[in-house]
């Protein structure tokens, strides 16, 4: 395919609903969806994407039952201990994005296990959004700036929207695409600064169905779009 997105983000929606309409319950959703983010790591690799940002945990999912929280954290530790060996051993680099704090220590050992493991990896980035928030990540870059500037490290003159990048918990591209699937149709406050010329695609699908093929269909249509960047058309 030409014309691959560079970077492309996925608000992986629909797991707990995925497993209600079974029947089952929400856990089996999110362990499906486990399987789901393994294999489309696998494919966007293949593609040659060079980043998947992925949503895995909202700052305000810690609002949801203690029991589903436990649940949620537990899976992530055994994915990155246990189940991401194909990942890295495909030359994926895992990184993380969001706050430390309140994580637990053993999630927060499990990440950093595997952001050393995969730190020379250079086939393409997971980046793996956990205890995250779009606008408490632009607070927390807006705290650095304000700190380097009290210390003379930069000027005011310095700061753009590219320097800014910079400040973000991790210094990726922009996205190109940015999929959510799951029905609903908004942002959540997912990755708002990176996201400011992505072309959206929303699909029904829940995402523990949203496997290689409908990626495909994403892509397909992310390479119709004419991105003209506040430009006009060209044709
Ligand atoms: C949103 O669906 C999904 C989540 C809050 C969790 C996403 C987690 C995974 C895909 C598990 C694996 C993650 C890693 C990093 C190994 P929802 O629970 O909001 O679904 P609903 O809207 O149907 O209730």
């Amino acid at each position: 395919m030409n014309n691959i997105p560079n970077h492309v983000a996925i608000i992986m929606d629909g797991n707990g609903r995925w497993a209600q309409e079974k029947g089952k319950k929400r856990s089996e959703g999110h362990k499906e969806g486990g399987k789901t983010l393994e294999k489309l790591a696998l494919y966007a690799k293949k593609l040659g994407i060079k980043v998947l940002s992925v949503y895995a945990f909202s700052t305000d999912n810690f609002k949801r039952s203690k029991e589903e929280v436990d649940f949620l954290m537990d899976l992530v530790i055994h994915y990155f201990n246990n189940k991401l060996n194909k990942v890295c051993d495909e030359g994926i680099k895992i990184i993380f994005s969001g706050r430390r704090e309140p994580l637990r220590d053993d999630v927060l050992e499990a990440m950093d296990k595997i952001v050393e493991k995969t730190k020379n990896n250079t086939n393409c980035i997971l980046n793996i959004c956990i205890n995250y928030g779009g606008q408490e990540e632009i607070v927390d870059a807006s705290i650095k700036v304000a700190n380097d500037l009290r210390i003379g490290k930069i000027k005011e003159n310095d700061l753009n929207r590219e320097t800014f990048l910079k400040y973000l918990y991790q210094d990726l591209p922009p996205i190109d695409l940015l999929i959510r699937t799951g029905k609903e149709h908004r942002l959540s406050n997912f990755m708002l600064y990176q996201s400011f010329y992505a072309e959206i695609y929303f699909v029904d699908t829940y995402f523990p169905d949203f496997l290689e093929n409908d990626f495909d269909i994403a892509i397909e249509y992310y390479i119709s779009r004419n991105r003209t960047f506040g430009n006009v058309k060209t044709n």
